[in-house]
């Protein structure tokens, strides 16, 4: 495999459920080293594009490669098995349980003492710290519930644990979407470490002022079609927020708010008029001394 092979691609990729046509000939690569942004609004298709790549659900049309070689993946494991790691927004760990215990949720690593195999405490410290430290996260202590990390730090925690695993794909389904700006950031510089490493990684985000900064390329679904793959120097940022919002109809909307502005103007200088007529009435129904006549 030489350098330039992507870690994945699919080509002419489409997903149907029942009549509704969720992908339709979407085709993307993903080099190592590199950050692809996957961009796109409501229901455009990310969710269910990530689901394939990710061993969730089998492409209807269209082929998918991982290094150069087609793949059926029946699961989400076959994906895993294959360096493809997925972390979702809802990130599968135990709030009460420690930073440890979920770093290796599943793949404890255990001690023999006498006759017994027990969890090895000392081990799994160790190796979440030198990991976490890698990634130029420093933790207090690994013992601390997962449960009292932020937003951030818990996504941090579960980056660096895919890359420990040997993902060589990491797959990010709007990590910073419930984040702050700063915690964004941390996120983010996570992302460009992973990258460092030379992952993949698919970052998935709605939020162009996220994807623009840390992206090399950046493909923009529309309602299930791509828009196409570009490289950050084919596209501004002002571009990728006219292309994601879909151009036109952004300036049908200007069109329409402009519409509601008039006729709301309109309606307040009709109702002003009105108001001031009854006013005028009410004003001339009252005498001099402000008593009403009668
Ligand atoms: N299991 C399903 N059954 C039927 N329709 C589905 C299913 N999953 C997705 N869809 C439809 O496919 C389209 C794409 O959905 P998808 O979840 O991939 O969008 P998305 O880009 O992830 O959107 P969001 O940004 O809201 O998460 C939508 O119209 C959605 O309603
Ligand atoms: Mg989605």
């Amino acid at each position: 495999m030489d350098d330039r092979t992507p870690l994945l691609e699919v080509r002419n990729v489409s997903k149907y459920f029942g009549s509704v046509i969720a992908l339709k000939d979407i085709s993307m690569t993903v080099l190592p080293g590199e950050v692809m942004c996957l961009l796109g609004d409501n229901g455009a298709g990310k969710s269910t594009l990530i689901k394939i790549l990710s061993g969730v659900y089998q492409p209807d049309e269209g082929d998918y490669l991982v290094e150069g070689q087609p793949v059926k993946f029946g699961s989400p494991r076959e994906a895993l098995a294959r360096g493809i790691a997925t972390v979702y927004q809802d990130l599968a760990m135990i709030p009460l349980m420690s930073i440890s215990r979920n770093f290796f949720l599943g793949s404890e690593p255990t001690i023999q003492i006498g006759p017994i195999r027990r969890y090895d405490v000392t081990k799994a410290d160790r190796i979440t710290r030198e990991e976490l430290a890698k990634m130029g996260i420093m933790v207090r202590d690994t013992d601390q519930a997962v449960g009292t990390l932020s937003g951030g730090e818990r996504q941090s925690v579960a980056i660096a644990r895919a890359v420990y695993f040997g993902a060589k794909v990491l797959i990010l389904d709007e990590p910073t979407a419930a984040l702050g700006v700063k915690e964004a950031g941390v996120v983010l510089r996570y992302i460009a470490q992973a990258r460092a490493r030379g992952l993949g990684v698919i970052f998935i985000t709605h939020n162009v002022h996220h994807a623009y900064p840390i992206g090399d390329r950046f493909t923009i679904l529309n309602r299930g079609r791509s828009y196409g793959t570009f490289t950050k120097a084919e596209m501004s940022r002002d571009d990728l927020v006219r292309m994601m919002a879909g151009g036109e109809e952004l300036e049908e909307l200007g069109h329409e708010l402009e519409e509601f502005a008039r006729s709301d103007a309109a309606a307040a200088a009709k109702r002003e008029r009105t108001e001031g007529r009854a006013f005028e009435a009410e004003a001339a129904s009252l005498g001099a001394d402000g008593k009403r006549d009668s």
